[in-house]
């Protein structure tokens, strides 16, 4: 159970404590934070509301548990790493518990964000393992008018204190994402959950304390956005920020100072479908791209972009799937469940009501009770309907008809987002020149968008993002390279 057992030390009375010095603490604020469910509307958890003096404390504290952290050797930060992903993965109960209660995910899904986590987290290790231990030989006769007097040696080195910040809706899976590869690469981390999955994040953060990692290398404060969140970001003792969720992103890499960055702040996926295309399994993967976890994934499919000629047959096919759509709470395991927050409902709410404005065609009737949202698919949809490029994160999916695949690329293309997309054909050569003309991260042949396998490199145009992730490269991102050149006093070639 959450907060309870092995996890007992995290909780005080009624309120999780913060995690600084290999510690559970309380913050001299004596202010706490309340978690609302999002299927009761009540608060659920209570979290510290950390200080900027705890703040500073943390970051002192990780500078210098790094100087450590980085002479331990590379097998040793391995098998700790390793460590605390069995022990994440024994505990998958109570920490899907909580992502239950924090974040309404269903619960099926929410063990296996777990799982995927400690499966994540050892992948890490033993590619850490692999990429860290070898670097390069160059010599310098290989450049013009050089002699072979210069041997230059290059490895990877850390980049110090990583500040993690994850989204709500991966509070588990995206926090080790960037826990994982900035350890096994020798930095120290601090991490600040999100408000919504912040007691997932304590938990997940106690399965790294149980492993035995060195005080003060790990930190977890936890606190309101505007009174830590810009203190953090622009502390001089961070040197990296590896960031998921919202435009909250764009302000963070203005404010930040020259360091790495890493960000992913969302998409508007769009699904292309020609009219060559499988329509059963474009409707299968629209239901799993645009509504599993009620559409709060980056990677959903956001917008359908259906040649005019096949579209009411994609339409048919997908309100039959939708008709057999579970709604209800993510303790039943539902498949659409309430989404994150009030607010979230509300501006959801909006981007139907505009939509409907606008002479949108509703295949179900709009239906919300707090904060579920039913499942809503919406043909007919126009350029002028702010559905055709905002995201709703939400059970929401437009349909816009198209009458050339040049028009679906353009309409992908015209979004400010660039995160993935996905084309439908049994074509592959038309496939791959859509592919090519996609601005997107990634593009998916005959699948939704996802991000997994966690080991794929993930990554967004224009404001999706800065960067590439997936476990090689965001070990390589949070590392710089380091060269030793040994200089001879006359040219030496090795013989065979
Ligand atoms: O919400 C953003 C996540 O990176 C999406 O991950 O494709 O595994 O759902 P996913």
């Amino acid at each position: 159970m959450a907060g309870a057992g092995v996890f007992s030390e995290i909780l005080d009375g009624d309120a999780y404590k913060y995690y600084s010095n290999g510690e559970w603490k309380k913050s001299s604020s004596g202010k706490t934070v309340a978690i609302v469910n999002p299927t009761t509307r009540k608060t659920q958890y209570k979290v510290q509301a950390c200080t900027q003096e705890e703040v500073n404390n943390v970051m002192e504290l990780a500078k210098s548990a790094q100087k450590t952290w980085a002479k331990t050797p590379l097998w040793k930060r391995a098998e700790l790493l390793h460590k605390a992903a069995a022990i994440l993965k024994e505990h998958k109960a109570p920490i899907a518990e909580c992502l239950i209660k924090e974040i309404a995910k269903p619960a099926k899904d929410s063990v296996t964000e777990v799982v995927r986590s400690g499966d994540l987290i050892s992948y890490t290790a033993e590619e850490g393992v692999r990429i860290l231990g070898e670097g390069k030989f160059l010599v310098s006769d290989s450049f013009p008018g050089n002699e072979r007097t210069k041997y230059c040696l290059t490895s990877k080195i850390p980049l110090g204190v990583v500040l993690a910040i994850p989204p709500f809706n991966y509070p588990v899976n995206l926090a080790v994402s960037k826990i994982g590869p900035a350890l096994i690469a020798g930095n120290s981390l601090v991490l600040k959950p999100p408000t919504q999955g912040a007691v997932s994040c304590l938990h997940m953060v106690h399965c790294f304390h149980l492993a035995g990692f060195p005080k003060g290398l790990i930190s977890c404060v936890t606190g309101k956005g505007s009174e830590i969140g810009d203190f953090l970001t622009m502390h001089p003792g961070v040197n990296c920020i590896s960031f998921t969720g919202g435009d909250t992103g764009i302000s963070i890499s203005k404010k930040a100072g020259m360091i790495p960055l890493q960000m992913e702040l969302g998409g508007k996926d769009a699904c292309i479908v020609l009219e060559d295309a499988d329509l059963d399994l474009v409707a299968a993967n629209i239901i799993k791209g645009g509504f599993s976890y009620s559409g709060q994934r980056c990677t959903a499919i956001k917008v359908v972009l259906v040649m005019e000629s096949v579209a009411d047959a994609l339409v048919e096919k997908v309100k039959a799937r939708v008709a057999k759509l579970r709604i209800g709470p993510p303790e039943d395991d539902c498949d659409i469940t309430p989404v994150v927050t009030e607010s979230s409902a509300n501006f959801i709410e909006g981007l139907v009501m505009d939509a409907k404005d606008k002479g949108a065609t509703f295949c179900q009737q709009y239906k919300r009770e707090g904060n579920l949202i039913w499942p809503l698919l919406l043909d007919n949809v126009r350029p002028d309907m702010r559905i055709a490029w905002e995201e709703p994160f939400g059970p929401i999916l437009p349909v816009i008809r198209i009458n050339s695949v040049e028009e679906g690329i353009h309409h992908c293309n015209a979004s400010n987002f660039g995160l993935q997309g996905c084309v439908f054909t049994k074509d592959i050569n038309k496939a791959m020149l859509i592919s090519d003309a996609m601005e997107t991260g990634t593009v998916q042949i005959n699948s939704a968008p996802a991000r997994g396998p966690d080991h794929f490199p993930f990554q967004g145009l224009k404001d999706s993002g800065i960067g590439s992730q997936g476990i090689t490269n965001s070990i390589d991102m949070m590392t710089k390279v380091k060269t030793t050149v040994i200089n001879l006093p006359s040219p030496s070639y090795s013989m065979g």
